[in-house]
């Protein structure tokens, strides 16, 4: 397979920027780098009928993916994941029509495991050989067993509170884990300076260029396992956003393609209530978010006080008419036991909280009970033992 990537570009100023080198943020304005391709000649070979007959996995639209060689794929079959009718849980919400995408059966547990294949197989691609990345704890884990299988040098810097099964995994896989006692963005700057110092390369979300582009085959899955259509709203469960601004990336490069029919999908942000940054920006019409003081929440993924793609996320939501909702930790584990009783899908915190936020959005009219709603189960609930208080379901 051939992927059409032809050069990097800044989501800000446009400045374009050379692919065959490892790049980070934007040379002039130190905003986010998106991969381009040559879409009007992918278009030929990524086709429905094309699609139809290739592996079940996040390969499948090497196309529009960064890697120019197929041997420099490293890969744990991540991807493909099930699109799960959920009509229990559509009745206790209200929702007439409502899906589960289940990230929670990705190699390593979670939809991490998308960007760090894309961003780890393109470093191998590029020459370099030691990674370093701050993680709330899914990433960390990914990048470890990814690095890992590439035989590749890994660092993470940890928050010391991130899940159990992330501080494991990452160490049991190889990577040198460093506790940092913080938040993620303390870890952030540990591993921005680990980086200056020892010559790592730092494949932060959204500061390097590739993560998103694994990240976005979640948009490509969506579409095509609905039969190239979009559903009428998302809900995604916010930290770094990687995951939100790459589905709007997929079903814009899926309109060049001519692969999407109708219309595009209302995205919906959910943060949780003591870290909302994005939240806040969002209904204090911002193009930017400034960052949350004392970020406190038991999801771990979503304790992200800044996010360096703020710009892109609010634009998303705005764009598609969409919207940004908070819920509470309370909720959280409420709806961890509903969803999971209800459906049999043992969501993560974060996954949980996308059905507390479609809960609100119901209950307030900003979603129709009849619309096609779907809810992003960005990980497995086994991750976070630790979390649940008890194991009786309240359904
Ligand atoms: C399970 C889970 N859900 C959601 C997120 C937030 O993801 P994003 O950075 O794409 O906003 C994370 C990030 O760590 C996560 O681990
Ligand atoms: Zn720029």
């Amino acid at each position: 397979m051939k992927s059409y990537l032809t050069h990097l570009e800044c989501t800000n100023c446009g400045k374009a920027v050379e692919a065959a080198e490892p790049a980070r943020t934007c040379p002039s304005c130190g905003k986010v780098l998106y991969a381009r391709y040559d879409l009007d000649s992918a278009k030929r070979r990524l086709t429905r009928q094309a699609l139809a007959g290739r592996a079940p996995n996040m390969w499948r639209y090497f196309e529009v993916l960064p890697v120019l060689d197929e041997s420099n794929v490293v890969t744990l079959g991540e991807g493909f994941t099930p699109l799960i009718r959920a009509e229990r849980l559509g009745r206790a919400l209200g929702c007439r029509s409502l899906l589960i995408k289940d990230e929670g059966i990705n190699p390593t547990a979670s939809f991490k495991a998308r960007g760090l294949a894309a961003a780890v197989s393109k470093a191998r691609e590029l020459g370099l050989t030691a990674l370093t990345m701050p993680s709330a704890g899914n990433a960390g884990g990914a990048l470890a067993a990814y690095a890992a299988r590439a035989g590749l040098e890994a660092h993470v810097f940890m928050p010391a509170d991130a899940p159990e099964a992330n501080r494991k995994e990452a160490q049991v896989m190889g990577a040198h884990l460093t506790l940092v006692d913080g938040l993620i963005s303390d870890a952030g700057a540990l591993s921005r300076r680990a980086a200056r110092e020892r010559g790592l390369f730092d494949v932060s979300t959204l500061q390097e260029p590739y993560r998103a582009e694994g990240k976005k085959t979640m948009g490509y899955e969506i579409a095509e396992q609905l039969g190239w259509r979009m559903p009428d709203v998302i809900v995604y469960p916010t930290g770094g956003g990687t995951g939100i601004v790459g589905i709007w990336k997929a079903i814009e490069e899926m309109e060049a393609l001519g692969l999407l029919d109708g219309p595009r999908p209302r995205m919906f942000c959910v943060q949780a209530e003591g870290c909302a940054p994005l939240v806040r920006a969002f209904h204090g019409g911002a193009d930017h978010a400034e960052p949350w003081e004392n970020a406190r929440t038991l999801a771990a993924g979503m304790r992200v006080p800044s996010a360096i793609g703020d710009y892109l996320i609010l634009k998303a939501l705005r764009d598609s008419n969409g919207g940004a909702v908070t819920v509470s930790d309370g909720e959280i584990l409420d709806w961890m036991g509903r969803v999971s009783s209800l459906e049999g899908v043992f969501v993560c915190p974060e996954g949980a909280a996308t059905a507390a936020a479609l809960s609100k959005l119901i209950a307030s009219g900003a979603v129709a009970p009849d619309e096609l709603s779907l809810l992003l189960n960005t990980g497995s609930g086994v991750k976070y033992l630790e979390t649940l208080p008890t194991a009786t379901p309240s359904r």
